[in-house]
């Protein structure tokens, strides 16, 4: 069966037919109600069924291999998980609270329906390295995932990069104008954070990647398990090598948090940029119908609330970073069930995430730049007042007296509602002699673009080699 679709029809019930609980040989008394529901798990770890079922059926190998189980019994229990995944699937298996979380309710299935066989496929194993490795083949894919969505928003901003991104545009500093770029030198920025993004959910992955199935409760077994058999079936690389840090350790979880944590904020920083660049006062960017709603009284209104629930979404994901790391402060070795609930928190984490980058992929991808609008307005705001520093740099000007001489030339052009490079040539050489007629190709925002000439900078050049370095690497 596959692990890749994460979608789970399957709702717990409160129906109490036949839960029996399989250590009601040690406790005498039921739970009450309340107490029941605080135990039970399954309304959130339900969406952990098939990697609890492929994880079992890898456990049931093994332990046949090892000739704990006959191959009859075997089959049996392989055959009867592979139907009761077809019934969670759709919907048709019960799912009474009282049997706690989405481990017992299979296993009590798997046991009413082929009897004795069931019974055995614990052997070895314990809920402890049963939830760890199922939430480990969980955040695997999780992790797969949200590579991938990342991706899909790379895309959709190299393309409107490699579109629009030649566009001459202020950058800000404090949101203020400081020096005109080329607009996809900024499209591209949130490529490179998404990038790092990335990159962090892959090194998360390599300590996500380590196989937990066989360390029991907390201390292994006496019986002879093979754990590198059941680390190789489920496709880890590596098993773990202490049995009480395996069965409690939940830093791969709240690593994962983090990289989502990250990816919100990064995500919070675009939609308030796009928020600010879609308002008639920056008229930078025009956001697709699609992604905005209108107002139920002002009948004129575009509002990107979609951006906003982006950028709001932040707050949850930051939530659950800190949630599952308050989870973990002062747990004594080694499990405790505190743990149950960091499932809420990295699930929150995930999903969250994997929504918001859906969205955003379609939103940059509608998005257009407002060329006109953009260019009407770029030589407001002395964005070249850099350049002409750097001009008299060249002339010998150390660039303290530079950046002095320019300063006063600015507060004199904004006293006469002139830009630099109106400004007659008699005033700009009685601040500075070494002025001269050349000083033209220096002024204007789109001539100070075309003088950039580091590596890394807002110039078209480098964009064209930044856009061929994204083209190569998203191919
Ligand atoms: N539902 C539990 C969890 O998610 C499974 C482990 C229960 N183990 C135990 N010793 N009670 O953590």
């Amino acid at each position: 069966m596959s692990l890749k679709s994460r979608k789970n029809p399957s709702k717990a019930t409160k129906a109490s037919s036949g839960s029996k609980k399989s250590w009601q040989g040690r406790l005498s008394a039921d739970a009450d109600a309340a107490t029941a529901e605080l135990v039970a798990s399954l309304d959130i770890d339900r969406a952990l069924w098939r990697y609890d079922i492929v994880g079992s059926i890898a456990h049931a190998r093994m332990l046949s291999e090892q000739k704990l189980l006959s191959r009859p019994e075997f089959k049996r229990i392989h055959d009867g998980l592979l139907k009761i995944a077809a019934d969670i699937e759709s919907g048709r298996l019960e799912m009474p609270i009282e049997l706690e979380d989405i481990h017992m309710v299979i296993e009590k299935a798997l046991t009413d329906r082929i009897g004795q066989a069931g019974a055995k496929l614990h052997t070895g194993r314990s809920r402890n390295d049963q939830v760890a490795v199922d939430l480990r083949l969980w955040a695997r894919d999780a992790v797969d995932g949200l590579i991938g969505k990342i991706a899909g928003v790379q895309r959709a901003l190299v393309t409107l990069a490699e579109a629009q991104g030649k566009v001459v545009m202020p950058a800000y500093t404090h949101l203020q104008r400081a020096q005109p770029i080329v607009a996809g030198h900024a499209l591209l920025a949130y490529a490179e954070m998404l990038q790092r993004d990335a990159d962090r959910l892959a090194d998360a992955r390599a300590r996500i990647n380590v196989c937990p199935l066989g360390c029991g409760a907390v201390a292994g077994t006496s019986l002879p398990i093979d754990r590198a058999r059941t680390a190789e079936l489920l496709g880890f690389p590596k098993f773990a090598r202490n049995s009480i840090d395996a069965t409690s350790d939940r830093d791969f979880l709240a690593e994962l948090c983090f990289c989502c944590a990250m990816l919100g904020v990064h995500l919070s920083r675009w939609a308030e940029d796009w928020i600010i660049y879609s308002s008639t006062e920056f008229a930078l960017i025009e956001l697709h119908d699609a992604y905005c709603t209108s107002s139920s009284m002002m009948p004129q209104k575009k509002n990107p609330d979609t951006l906003e629930l982006i950028r709001g979404k932040s707050a949850s994901v930051i939530g659950s970073l800190v949630g599952m790391l308050t989870l973990l402060k002062a747990l004594p070795l080694a499990y405790n069930r505190d743990l149950q609930d960091d499932k809420r928190f990295v699930f929150n984490s995930v999903t969250t995430m994997e929504q918001a980058l859906t969205v955003s992929a379609g939103l940059v991808a509608t998005s257009r730049l407002r060329e006109e609008k953009i260019s009407a307005g770029i030589d407001e705001g002395y964005l070249d007042a850099t350049s002409l520093a750097e001009y008299l740099v060249g002339k010998g000007v150390a660039f303290r007296q530079a950046h002095h001489i320019v300063g006063e030339l600015v507060s004199r052009a904004e006293r006469s509602g002139k830009t630099l490079s109106e400004l007659p040539m008699e005033i700009l050489r009685s601040a500075c002699g070494k002025i001269g007629a050349d000083v033209a190709g220096y002024l204007g925002a789109a001539n100070v673009v075309k003088r950039y000439a580091s590596d890394g900078a807002a110039g078209a050049g480098q964009l064209r080699k930044q856009l061929a370095y994204w083209k190569r690497k998203l191919a």
